[in-house]
């Protein structure tokens, strides 16, 4: 997502500060901004779009001052523009911050410290820090930015500087990555090694609570108000791998951030007491609610997946009837809404053109349409008459991962808030689920800790073959498109997603000896059911690997080989399920030497028809 560099040393910061966003550029981003200390004033340079804005603003003057901190931003709280690029400052212009995160509580402080006088000129929730920071300062950075972590709710990595602190750079970080990189006489701070890399390959990486201190003379880390000692590490990766944080792919790269997008995607969206969702940005009352007589959910690939799983939990939750369409499909067949229709678009980019011209015709037929979606100020987001964004951070790899599980977190926090106005979700229903729903970013780490080596000896067996088959029911059956989508999409290796019980109207002429199945069963009240179709299947001797969560006693009875998930409520299974398969494809594409983050003929935004 954003980006974070900071410097003091000997050299001039401007080219220091600029040099290593460019080599976070990959984060993507759509503004980003410098402040440094020159002659003894905070100077501040800001620009919406690319780097060479920046420097185009900048315009060659090389600032002396040795001190600075950067920033590329990738907008969360208000649309991409100069005033919303980071750094951000206090009242007095002299203290500056940058910050990669989400403040839960931003609105909160915010009003209390427009209370206490200050003045806000941005739309972002980091412009609290700033003034948080000004209100506690008396004279110790370290202090002030101690008092103002205590006061924080959500995640961030922030680098604060202040002009009466010439010599000093102060750093905070809870749940968003921020690194140290300790040169010959001059430091860093980074959200990301590539930045740091081609000046020093020794690094400390910032733990959640540790607050770091800069100085010209070296590096002091506190947590909980004492001095921590910390290990410095080497780093051996040559500059490209360092781009992808050491992973070979940005593929993976994007898997394992998964529970980290859980995490933000969350991120103050359920109330402290799990009695609802928080969709502040979603100003739909009771009574438009009920008018809605059906929804109809629109995307394309990944998305409309998505979209499959949205369908099985609103039907489930809300009694509506709920349509899925493919965007290409639905704005060619007149279809019936009106304005007692809701429509839900979802779509990482925002700019898929099916997908943005399916908006369109359901806003010319009166319909309500809300989008969910990654980017923020995209067509999708500025033309939806509601937006729940997803924080996944830019996706890079062209096969869909974190953005389509954030998108699943949309579905069901869209279906929550609809069903608790509606009435049909009782409230101690609504709390058990968003109790679960808060466990699956630790359940999806746990998977990624517990599943890899497994997964990667799998994707042997899948790579050899030509066609594969996955199956399920449910919302399992949802699972296994996406996951027969992302094998056929990065490794070539053809693979089709059946409903367990359709199977036998025909392609199980298909299943021989040995062909890898796939077969999902989380779905309790379906699951003697995927178990007959698996003996079906086991009876033309596939090889057949079920995907079960950890208490299922009888699966591992009919097939080859288990893939255990954590428990979690049969409705969020697909949160978990589909980790294993993304992982899979992975592996198997990985194997078979395929250009994994650019598979052939694919874009990662399709913006033609
Ligand atoms: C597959 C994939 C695509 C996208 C589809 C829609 O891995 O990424 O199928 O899901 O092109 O894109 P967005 O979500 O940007 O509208």
């Amino acid at each position: 997502m954003c980006g974070i560099v900071g410097y003091i040393g000997k050299n001039p910061a401007v080219p220091v500060l600029l040099n290593g966003l460019k080599k976070l550029e990959y984060r993507g981003y759509d503004s980003a901004g410098v402040a440094v200390i020159d002659g003894g004033k905070l100077v501040l340079n800001r620009s919406v779009g690319k780097l060479h804005m920046l420097e185009g603003k900048i315009n060659g003057y090389v600032h002396n001052g040795t001190i600075g901190i950067g920033h590329t931003r990738w907008a969360t709280h208000g649309r991409p523009s100069d005033n919303n690029s980071h750094p951000h400052t206090d009242c007095t212009g002299k203290i500056a911050a940058v910050h990669n995160g989400i403040i839960e509580n931003y609105l909160e402080l915010k009003e209390w410290l427009e209370k206490e006088g200050h003045v806000f000129s941005s739309e972002t929730d980091t412009e609290v820090l700033p003034h948080l920071v000004e209100q506690f300062y008396q004279g110790d950075l370290f202090e002030a930015v101690k008092q103002m972590t205590a006061k924080l709710r959500g995640s961030y990595a922030t680098v604060v500087l202040a002009e009466d602190n010439p010599d000093t750079l102060v750093a905070a970080r809870k749940d968003n990555p921020l690194i140290v990189g300790i040169g010959d006489g001059e430091y860093f701070f980074a959200s990301d090694i590539p930045a740091v890399i081609s000046y020093t390959r020794k690094i400390i990486v910032l733990e959640d609570g540790e607050i770091a201190v800069l100085t010209r003379e070296g590096v002091t880390i506190y947590q909980d108000g004492r001095q921590v000692e910390k290990e410095i590490q080497t780093i051996t990766w040559d500059t490209k791998a360092a781009e992808k944080g050491g992973y070979p792919h940005f593929m993976i790269k994007e898997i394992c951030e998964q529970p980290r997008a859980l995490r933000d995607t969350l991120s103050g969206r359920i109330a402290p007491d799990y009695s609802g969702v928080d969709l502040k940005e979603f100003n739909l009352t009771t009574e438009d609610v009920k008018k809605f007589r059906k929804v109809a959910i629109v995307a394309c690939g990944t998305a409309y997946h998505a979209g499959i799983v949205g369908k099985y939990a609103m039907e489930k939750m809300l009694r509506l009837p709920v349509e899925v369409d493919i965007a290409s499909e639905f704005r060619y067949r007149d279809p019936l809404i009106d304005s007692d229709t809701l429509v839900v678009i979802i779509s990482q980019s925002g700019e898929t053109a099916d997908t943005l011209a399916a908006l369109r015709l359901a806003k010319e037929k009166d319909a309500r349409v809300v989008a969910i979606t990654n980017v923020v100020g995209s067509s999708i987001a500025r033309e939806a008459d509601h937006v729940i964004y997803t924080w996944a951070g830019p996706e890079i790899a062209v096969a869909s991962t974190k953005a389509y599980i954030t998108q699943l977190i949309g579905i069901y926090l869209l279906t929550l808030f609809l069903g608790k106005h509606l009435g049909t979700i009782k409230p101690d229903e609504v709390s058990q689920i968003l109790h679960y729903i808060y466990r699956l970013p630790n359940q999806a780490q746990e998977v990624l800790d517990t599943l890899n080596e497994q997964l990667d000896r799998m994707a042997t067996v899948f790579k050899k073959w030509e066609d594969t088959f996955f199956v399920g029911r449910g919302l399992d059956y949802a699972v296994a498109m996406e996951g027969s989508l992302k094998l056929k999409e990065i490794s070539y290796v053809h693979a089709e997603a059946y409903a367990a019980g359709e199977l036998k109207h025909g392609t199980l002429a298909l299943i021989v000896k040995d062909v890898p199945v796939l077969a999902l069963c989380t779905q309790d009240d379906v699951f003697e059911k995927t178990v007959s179709n698996i003996k079906e299947i086991k009876a033309r001797e596939a090889h057949v690997i079920g995907v079960a969560f950890q208490g299922n006693k009888e699966i591992h009875k009919v097939v080859d080989e288990v893939v255990y998930i954590p428990e979690t409520l049969p409705l969020l299974a697909p949160v978990l399920t589909v980790i294993p398969l993304q992982m899979l494809a992975y592996y198997a594409a990985a194997h078979r030497n395929c250009d994994v983050d650019q598979p052939r003929n694919l874009a990662k935004s399709v913006t033609v028809e």
